[in-house]
């Protein structure tokens, strides 16, 4: 598995990132020992960074991966933990947020930290996040708190997800960030428009969540027109929806990063063997065709 190095880090992350969002209770509901079957799975695969949020699961997904990690014995260099905080989520375990909101304060963001580790039962975060932007965030505040966590060795690179780059400049002005996480996939396609000719000159890289758009290219009940279009595109290659999907971000030269979200580690060996092929720059323009349901000018 290719591995990426984000700007001046000295931590080599794998490119294919297991997301772990759906591996707990809002998703496959595994128990520990299929989280640690699918942790060991992922390492053997070469697949060794992992993306949580402190909200996922209802902030308890992360627990649930720390108690598997605690069984596993593994050396703490042989994965990488990337995870987010910022996003307040009303929920059973969280009785004191009535509405869902963010909050950026120096204080919540080192406190989330502090919650994510006991969580975790690790003494290291290799990679925060700030989840979402929000219109009340002050960069210089997110800034000193990254500044803080880095000193105290409780995270090791920063970033952050779903922001402009308007909102990325303005944080990064302050700290080097290393990544935006960004919905991107063949149903999501804005990032192509302008955005990734910023980040390619920053040469910052870029995590794509959601890559396979949550799974809507297989939803069969909702007969959305451009996945239509999209399946008669992979009867001439014989390409399956998976393939295609992950071909239309393997292919570009900024090395996009996807966060696979599925529990199913035999689709996530499928994946991998999808990307020993290649796919030509005009087929990338056949599948861009498809998606937007019109040829380029
Ligand atoms: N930064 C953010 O704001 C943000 C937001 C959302 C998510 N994320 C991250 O991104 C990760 C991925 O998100 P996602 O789960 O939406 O990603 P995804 O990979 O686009 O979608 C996963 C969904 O597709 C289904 N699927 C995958 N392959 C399939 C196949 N061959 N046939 C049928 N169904 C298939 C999966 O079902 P099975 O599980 O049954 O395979 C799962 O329900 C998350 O785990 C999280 O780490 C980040």
């Amino acid at each position: 598995m290719e591995k990426i190095n984000y700007g001046t880090s000295q931590t080599n992350y794998s490119r294919l990132i297991a997301g772990c969002m759906r591996w707990g209770t809002w998703g496959a509901n595994l128990d520990t020992s299929g989280f640690q079957k699918n942790i060991s799975r992922c390492l053997e695969l070469g697949i060794t960074s992992f993306d949580h949020a402190d909200i996922y699961g209802g902030y308890s997904t992360e627990k649930d991966f720390g108690d598997a990690l605690k069984g596993m014995n593994l050396n703490r260099d042989d994965f990488q933990i990337i995870t987010k905080c910022g996003i307040q989520m009303p929920c059973d375990n969280k009785s004191d947020f009535y509405i869902k909101c963010y909050e950026a304060t120096k204080e919540y963001i080192v406190q989330c930290v502090e919650d994510i580790l006991v969580n975790l039962g690790l003494e290291k975060i290799d990679m925060l996040l700030f989840h979402r932007p929000s219109p009340l965030m002050n960069v210089h505040e997110i800034a000193e708190a990254f500044t803080s966590l880095k000193r105290s060795g409780k995270v090791d690179d920063f970033g952050v997800s779903n922001f402009t780059p308007i909102q990325f400049d303005a944080l990064n002005n302050l700290f080097p960030l290393c990544t935006n996480q960004l919905e991107i996939s063949v149903m999501h396609r804005d990032f192509f428009f302008d955005d990734v000719h910023f980040y390619q000159s920053k040469n910052i890289a870029i995590q794509a969540w959601s890559p396979l758009a949550g799974g809507i290219l297989f939803d069969e009940s909702q007969k959305n027109e451009t996945v239509e279009r999209l399946k008669n595109l992979n009867k001439k290659y014989n390409w399956d929806m998976s393939e295609m999907a992950m071909q239309f971000l393997w292919h570009h030269s900024c090395k996009i990063s996807p966060v696979l979200g599925t529990a199913n580690m035999d689709r996530i060996k499928q994946t991998l063997n999808h990307l020993n092929n290649r796919i030509t720059n005009q087929q990338w323009f056949e599948i861009w065709t498809e998606a937007q349901g019109f040829e380029v000018p």
